[in-house]
């Protein structure tokens, strides 16, 4: 488990898949600045159990263990991406900025990166907000790069390299 000061991260295990899936085909959950997918649980196992070490899962869990987001790894390339979302009960209290430098800090610690990118719509101000602040930079946009509640949109891609990113900033180094 990643520990920070107010929540943890949890690699999401195979039990736990039901409360995954029963958030990733709630609509509600990702919002309407994610694609609306609707993945079966016998997917969303295979999928699982197919994934490489670079597409990880994370559960986002307050001190008390309740899970409250998810935080997700993608390999793109030789480079890593990441996704966040939060219940919606929980947002817009600081645990997603949190949950995105834990995640930056983990990866930079564990991987020879030279940088990790997100993607987000123009007009998530909240996601754009917590990138800035978790050290991210916007690089520009990419134009009708996906396909989201039936349009093709442009989206703004984000990066943090990992000399902008110089030390921890809430997990510690392993000695
Ligand atoms: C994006 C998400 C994970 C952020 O987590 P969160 O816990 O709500 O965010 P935080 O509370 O840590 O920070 C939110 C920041 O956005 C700011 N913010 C919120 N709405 C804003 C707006 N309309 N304009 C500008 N800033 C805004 C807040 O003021 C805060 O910044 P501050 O600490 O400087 O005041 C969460 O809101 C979520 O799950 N949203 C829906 C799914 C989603 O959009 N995922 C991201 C896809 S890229």
């Amino acid at each position: 488990m990643l520990e920070g000061k107010n929540v943890n991260l949890r690699v999401v295990e195979k039990e736990s898949l039901p409360l995954y899936s029963e958030w990733i085909n709630n609509p509600e959950f990702y919002g309407e600045y994610n694609p609306l997918e609707q993945e079966s649980r016998a997917e969303i196992e295979k999928n699982y159990d197919s994934a490489p070490p670079e597409k990880r899962k994370f559960f986002v869990e307050k001190k008390d263990g309740t899970k409250i987001g998810v935080v997700n790894t993608f390999p793109v390339g030789g480079l890593l991406e990441i996704g966040f979302t939060l219940i919606p009960s929980e947002r817009g209290k600081g645990y997603g900025t949190e949950a995105v430098q834990i995640m930056v800090d983990y990866l930079f610690l564990s991987r020879d990166l030279v940088r990790i990118q997100a993607y987000t719509d123009p007009r998530n101000m909240t996601s754009q907000r917590v990138l800035k602040k978790a050290g991210f930079k916007k690089e520009g946009v990419v134009r009708k790069s996906m396909f989201i509640r039936g349009e093709w949109r442009d989206l703004l891609l984000f990066s943090i390299l990992r000399e902008e990113w110089k030390e921890p900033r809430v997990l510690t180094k392993p000695t």
